[in-house]
């Protein structure tokens, strides 16, 4: 069998392979609520084969959310949609995640398709984003957040902790906290975005703090016997790559401290201005850095989507997980796909037994 499908086990829960679809936002809610778009995207999905199966980034507050046609989790009509979601991912085979993010001041902003710029000001579908400090991100992004008081901090830590009981109770068996690509708790950590001078800003300690206190609010309600995990953006590049390094590993071995089980290792995209090594699987190394000097298994994605690629990431120790995103997108039954281009025995395994008894043995003609 190769590495690729091999199964994983984490917490109680065990992955019929290593193969994990990344969160990846539809913007095609309304009030926070899911839809039959939804359903139908996430049964897509799980049921091409993937272990695992993260729903995109659902806010834990309305002012989390990056566009009003984000998901939601800070009501139980919210969580009654998404329980659908994790029965339909649960029967397809695949274990059910979902990420729980606050977009701090990147909130706000138009659709992807729609020009993924700031709302203006007067129009009334916006609201005002809030941050560490004051400091507007800038290019499509202009809008100056507002710096939060002790007593927002306070809130919103809190939202992440109900919106952690309400996805638990929704049937998800996987949660990762969303703490990277410049949102609310990436830029707490920033340098560049985080100038406060009490206890939430200045040194690591205090640039670690809401990160680290909103994992012991969650940790305390999300159960231990299931996985508990992040999304963090380890790198800048910004020039400061070892630095920021060196405090993300740091970091990281804090939170497995405090009880996280996995870190899905990311850039941080806290600025516009970066020099991003874009090329094939270009964060194993630093994923597997990580993994090494913090102790902690992690999962990393961005162009992995080549089967080989894949495989090679997990068979030489650099993740534990690989993240597929976009290749999903384009084809569901990717996972499939790559059982077969890696020459697995029982290719059909990863399908659910009405899919996998007939192709066993079908092989699509060349
Ligand atoms: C449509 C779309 C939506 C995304 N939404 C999220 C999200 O909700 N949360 C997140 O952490 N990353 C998000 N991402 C980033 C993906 O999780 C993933 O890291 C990225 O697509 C790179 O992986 P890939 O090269 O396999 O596609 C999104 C990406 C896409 C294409």
């Amino acid at each position: 069998m190769s590495a690729l499908f091999s199964p994983f086990s984490l917490k109680d829960v065990t992955l019929r392979n290593r193969i994990a679809i990344p969160p990846m936002c539809q913007y095609s809610a309304t009030d926070g609520l899911s839809n039959d778009w939804h359903e139908a995207h996430y049964t897509g999905l799980a049921r091409g084969g993937a272990g695992l199966v993260i729903v995109e980034a659902t806010a834990v507050a309305p002012e989390g959310r990056i566009t009003p046609a984000c998901l939601g989790l800070w009501n139980d009509t919210q969580a009654a949609g998404l329980a659908r979601i994790a029965t339909a991912i649960k029967a397809a085979g695949s274990v059910p995640g979902i990420q729980i993010a606050h977009a701090g001041r990147k909130a706000s902003a138009e659709r992807p398709w729609e020009g993924d710029q700031h709302i203006p000001e007067d129009d009334p579908r916006g609201w005002t984003p809030i941050a560490p400090s004051a400091i507007p991100f800038g290019g499509n992004l202009p809008r100056t957040p507002r710096a939060m008081t002790l007593d927002d901090i306070a809130r919103v830590r809190n939202d992440f902790a109900a919106a952690a009981r309400r996805a638990r109770e929704a049937g998800f068996e996987w949660l990762e906290l969303h703490f990277a690509h410049g949102y609310l708790a990436q830029s707490f950590f920033s340098i560049h975005t985080n100038q406060r001078s009490d206890a939430y800003g200045g040194s690591l300690e205090g640039r670690s703090r809401f990160l680290l206190e909103t994992l012991a609010a969650v940790r305390a309600e999300w159960p231990e016997h299931l996985p508990l995990t992040a999304r963090f953006g380890v790198i800048e590049y910004d020039g400061r790559d070892e630095e920021t390094l060196t405090e993300s590993i740091q970091l990281t071995r804090n939170f497995r401290d405090g009880g996280l089980d996995l870190l899905n290792v990311s850039v941080s995209f806290t600025i516009p201005e970066t020099r991003i090594p874009w090329g094939p699987a270009f964060l194993a190394p630093i994923a597997a850095r990580v993994r090494q000097e913090a102790g902690l298994p992690v999962a990393a994605s961005w162009g992995i989507d080549v089967p080989a690629t894949a495989n090679r990431v997990v068979a030489e120790g650099q993740m534990d997980l690989v993240m597929v995103g976009r290749a999903h997108l384009a084809n569901p039954h990717w996972p499939y796909q790559a059982a077969l281009q890696l020459g697995e025995d029982k290719a059909s395994w990863v399908l659910p037994a009405p899919y996998a008894h007939w192709l066993a043995k079908y092989r699509p003609a060349e």
